[in-house]
């Protein structure tokens, strides 16, 4: 039990808005992490005294976790807010089948359309240990909520590694007010019946243990009620946005996260970005540039990206020499053996490009591979065109960063896959991410498009992109409860 004041309101994730570092000296330093839930949070939390609850990722995680009073760390002048941080030192096995094998491996590829389904998904004997273990890693989570909760107090809990937590907290302190935030798309009903039945069951109900569940697209959100009436046979009201299941209603709610601008342009323009800056326009000279930014993701479609790139250095020998593509691909989820492949793949395919195209004089594609997020902004900064083609994506925050930092107008090639579509689409090039000559199309399209209508288009994306605020965002999740 803490000797902490309770919290009033809480959030729960997997990974938390802080990593902990340990240093050559043996002391240990803390690291905000990037992401739109801790920027919303740190400016919307403050003076609230939130408390986040997310699982120990590390051994130094481990360290600060067992060292810290009661268990919470207070992030006071960590650029946070007045947050403190509750990290669960899971054990290690038990982590892992949760987290790799059913959060990543099962949920993600079930609600990012990923399985060869001629051979897999498998359910089997060694499934429902890692799904137990999934069960004690999301009743981990439920527990400590329990503990920290004032009565009465809101709590948020975040995405698809923690879908059973909801309905377990609920069992535990009924008096919570409890919200469910999904960030990535949702399975359509034929795809999520993938799931055996009882699994699947249990995921839905365990959402629906919340009073609200959040998606980030309408899209989404419909295909969530789908599952609860085909799957559960709840009572679906799609007018109200209800579902009635088990005695209870939830309320179902979207709230498109957005890019935020303060922060953004703020971090954009501080001595490490200009000095990456000069050194990418060294790099590319007065030549055109397309950007990418993505963790080497199986969903992102980095490798169909690149094949286009390649079709249009191939059917258009026009941009030879004139134009340079940009991508970063930075690590993943690298236990798991599809990552690693996909990781290979896309290097494979980048040198193939040099080889065929690259000579002295003109570097056609530069691929980063190693996380570096002031490089990252500095390429927004310098981009001509941002390609953001993922097969199925939940929003997609690039696709709204980039519009928000580009300097001279950025035309963005989109995926009508991605969530960012629903508010992006009138003013991007919009492509079926599967279409690879639509992709190189669109490429060139994008790069010749006149300064003008690009600024323009900039402008109005900008507008859209931030019209959310993760601020905000966080603030609308909290009014639902
Ligand atoms: C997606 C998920 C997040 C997750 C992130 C990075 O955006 O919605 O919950 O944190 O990917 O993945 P990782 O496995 O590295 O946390």
């Amino acid at each position: 039990m803490t000797s902490h004041v309770p919290a009033s309101v809480l959030v729960a994730s997997n990974r938390g808005p802080v990593s902990f570092r340990t240093e050559d000296d043996g002391s240990l330093s803390v690291h905000r992490g990037g992401g739109g839930l801790v920027s919303g949070l740190s400016a919307a939390g403050q003076g609230t005294g939130a408390v986040w609850v997310c699982a120990a990722l590390s051994e130094a995680d481990r360290t600060a976790a067992r060292e810290a009073p009661s268990g919470r760390i207070d992030l006071a002048g960590h650029d946070t807010g007045d947050l403190a941080v509750r990290m669960l030192d899971i054990d290690p096995g038990t982590f892992a089948r949760a987290y790799n094998a059913i959060a990543n491996s099962t949920l993600w590829f079930v609600h990012h359309m990923l399985y060869d389904t001629a051979t897999k998904p498998v359910f089997d004997g060694r499934f429902r240990k890692e799904w137990a273990s999934y069960e004690a890693y999301d009743a981990a989570f439920a527990a400590a909520l329990a503990d920290e909760a004032a009565p009465g107090a809101q709590v948020v809990v975040q995405d698809y590694h923690l879908t059973l937590t909801p309905l377990m907290l609920r069992r535990l302190r009924p008096d919570l007010r409890i919200g469910h935030f999904s960030h990535t798309p949702w399975a359509p009903a034929e795809y999520f019946r993938l799931l055996p039945d009882d699994i699947a069951r249990m995921v839905l109900e365990g959402i629906l243990g919340a009073d609200h569940a959040g998606f980030l697209t309408r899209r989404w959100a419909a295909a969530f009620l789908d599952c609860c009436e085909q799957v559960l046979g709840a009572e679906v009201d799609r007018t109200a946005m209800t579902v009635r299941h088990g005695g209870r209603t939830t309320e179902i709610g979207v709230h498109g996260l957005g890019a935020d601008a303060d922060f953004l342009r703020e971090r954009a323009s501080r001595p490490d970005v200009e000095a990456r800056l000069a050194a990418l326009r060294e790099a590319v000279g007065d030549r055109k540039v397309i950007v990418r930014v993505d963790r080497t993701e199986l969903s992102k479609n980095i490798v169909r990206g690149l094949l286009a790139y390649r079709d249009l250095l191939r059917g258009r020998p026009e941009w030879h020499g004139n134009v340079v593509h940009i991508a970063f691909a930075y690590p993943s989820r690298h236990d798991l053996p599809e990552y690693r492949e996909y990781t290979a793949a896309v290097q494979r395919i980048a040198k193939e490009i040099d080889d065929e195209f690259g000579d002295g004089t003109w570097q056609p594609l530069i691929l980063h591979v190693n996380d570096d997020f002031p490089r990252s902004l500095a390429a927004y900064r310098l981009a001509d065109v941002a390609l953001v083609n993922p097969i199925r994506d939940g929003m997609n925050l690039v696709a709204k960063e980039i519009p928000v930092v580009s300097e001279r107008g950025c035309a963005l090639v989109l995926s009508r896959e991605a969530g960012a579509y629903e508010e992006l689409g009138p003013d991007a090039i919009v492509v079926n991410p599967f279409d690879v000559t639509a992709t190189t199309e669109a490429l060139h399209e994008a790069l010749s498009m006149d300064e003008g209508e690009r600024l323009e288009r900039t402008k109005r994306l900008a507008a859209a992109a931030t019209a959310l605020s993760p601020q905000q965002w966080f603030l609308d999740q909290l009014d639902a409860l």
